[in-house]
């Protein structure tokens, strides 16, 4: 069978009040469009479709998959005038499955078994059975149970209006009866569309299968209209993100105040704590403790390492065994040995630190390459900017920084060498030697204090 995915996607999305189409629109730090790309994907579909309207170069640069063929329907004439649009570009021999782009949750194997049981089918149907019908098309069936129509909210009789079968929208199609019939669909209906749905009525007139798949979770079927839908369809995808999280093995302090934005990969034995948000691509090994309140993003953790609460982390690689924070900022490009020691109030940017090195309080290291067993004195700042360039700070296996030591770079401290606190170093500091540069400290006897006027 061959199988051709089309995600609509160009309705305007007047309800978020947003300069943004509404398919971008992130769920989980991706845009919606993105979620449903991937689950069309996931279905490894001959080719997939995408009918934007509004905003279409926003949507494709948005989007980076180069085997989509984007199709705009410039003016919004309903489902089936969208399906139309992507004919063209559609095998007469294919199915076409129909996603929206609005609705992110669906899982690939609801998918599947809607194309399974409907196969050999000219319309297959998604539906559902749920409690508040509103807003959606009814399943009209006949008394022997076959479905003879789909009745739009603002077109049914009351007595329609009492089905809570609905229409989830997604549903398969013969591409080839589809550009057939498409002609005889009319917009003689309350919204004035061509409505994608009339294709049920017509198969069943002209004596085609129509088969349902009913779907259990009312979740996968959920649209996004509203900003207060968007946040549900987000603690959705977040509740279930957490779930797979602990079903993995890791433990959750809370649940419900966990956010992966993205993909986060665990080992065993990983405990987050509350007010944890992931982001990119975040790999924790077996051990790892997250702190609360931290932000995690395209790292990777080794064993046993903890982070203490208030960090933030970005684009870092973290040995294992390490201690950091709490409230530490780790920038990109940081690499950090194992049983590394970054504290409280300390920046890191483009350092490589190694081994067993501390880096305990109050100080900025950028641009960086410390050995093992380097210790870094509290308020201790690599100079690493002349206001026009960058410079690198050197600092070999052992060395001993004193605290507020300002390093003026380029510059290499020696191995195993020591600097007095409170220095200035623009010059290289040997290895296994005191350097210091402070003026020397003197006082002065029989000074006195002045006085106050009177
Ligand atoms: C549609 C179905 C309804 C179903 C509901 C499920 C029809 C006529 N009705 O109604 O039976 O219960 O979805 O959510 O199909 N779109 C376009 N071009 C258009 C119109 C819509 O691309 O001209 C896209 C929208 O961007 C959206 C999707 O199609 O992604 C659904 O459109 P929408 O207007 O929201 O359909 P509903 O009225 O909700
Ligand atoms: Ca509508």
């Amino acid at each position: 069978m061959k199988l051709t995915v089309v995600i609509l996607a160009a309705g305007k999305g007047t309800r978020m009040r947003s300069g943004l189409p509404k398919v971008l629109h992130p769920v989980a730090g991706k845009p919606m469009i993105a979620h449903v790309v991937a689950t069309a994907r996931s279905l490894n579909p001959d080719s997939i479709v995408v009918v934007h309207g509004h905003g279409g170069d926003l949507v494709k640069q948005s989007v980076s998959d180069h085997s989509i063929t984007w199709v705009e329907q410039a003016k919004q004439l309903g489902t089936g005038h969208a399906v139309a649009q992507a004919i063209p570009h559609i095998d007469d021999d294919a199915t076409i499955l129909v996603l929206y782009g609005d609705v992110p949750l669906t899982q690939s194997d609801s998918l599947k078994a809607l194309i399974e049981q409907t196969k050999g089918a000219t319309v297959g149907l998604l539906t559902c059975a749920i409690d508040d019908p509103y807003g959606y098309g009814r399943i009209i069936r006949d008394r022997h149970g076959d479905i003879s129509a789909i009745v739009e909210q603002k077109d049914a009789t009351a007595e329609q209006l009492e089905i809570n079968e609905i229409n989830t929208g997604i549903m398969t199609l013969s591409a080839d009866y589809f550009r057939t019939a498409y002609p005889r669909i009319d917009a003689n209906n309350s919204q004035q569309e061509y409505y994608l749905t009339d294709i049920v009525g017509l198969a069943v007139a002209d004596k085609l299968t129509v088969q349902a798949c009913m779907i259990d979770n009312e979740d996968e079927i959920l649209g996004v209209n509203d900003r207060m839908q968007l946040a549900s369809v987000e603690r959705i995808y977040q509740e279930r993100m957490a779930w797979q999280l602990m079903l993995e093995g890791a433990t959750l302090l809370d649940p419900s105040r966990i956010d992966v934005r993205g993909e986060l990969s665990i080992g065993s034995d990983v405990v987050i704590d509350a007010n944890v948000i992931f982001e990119g691509h975040v790999s924790l090994a077996n051990g790892v403790h997250i702190g609360p309140n931290c932000v995690i993003k395209n790292t990777t953790i080794a064993d046993n390492t903890i982070i203490e609460s208030h960090c933030s982390i970005d684009t870092a690689t973290i040995g294992a065994s390490c201690n950091i924070g709490p409230f530490a900022r780790i920038r990109p490009g940081t690499v950090l040995g194992d049983k590394a020691k970054i504290g409280n109030f300390v920046e890191t940017k483009n350092a490589e630190i190694g081994l067993g090195s501390k880096i305990n309080h109050l100080s900025y290291v950028g641009d960086s390459e410390l050995g093992r067993d380097v210790n870094i004195g509290a308020g201790t700042i690599t100079c690493n900017y002349d206001g026009a360039n960058k410079h690198k700070t050197i600092i070999g296996d052992n060395a001993f920084i004193g605290s507020n030591t300002a390093l003026v770079a380029p510059v290499t401290i020696g191995k195993g060498a020591t600097i007095g606190a409170g220095s200035t170093i623009s010059k290289n500091a040997p290895e296994n030697e005191l350097t210091l540069s402070r003026a020397k400290q003197t006082s002065i006897s029989n000074w006195q204090r002045p006085k106050k006027e009177s």
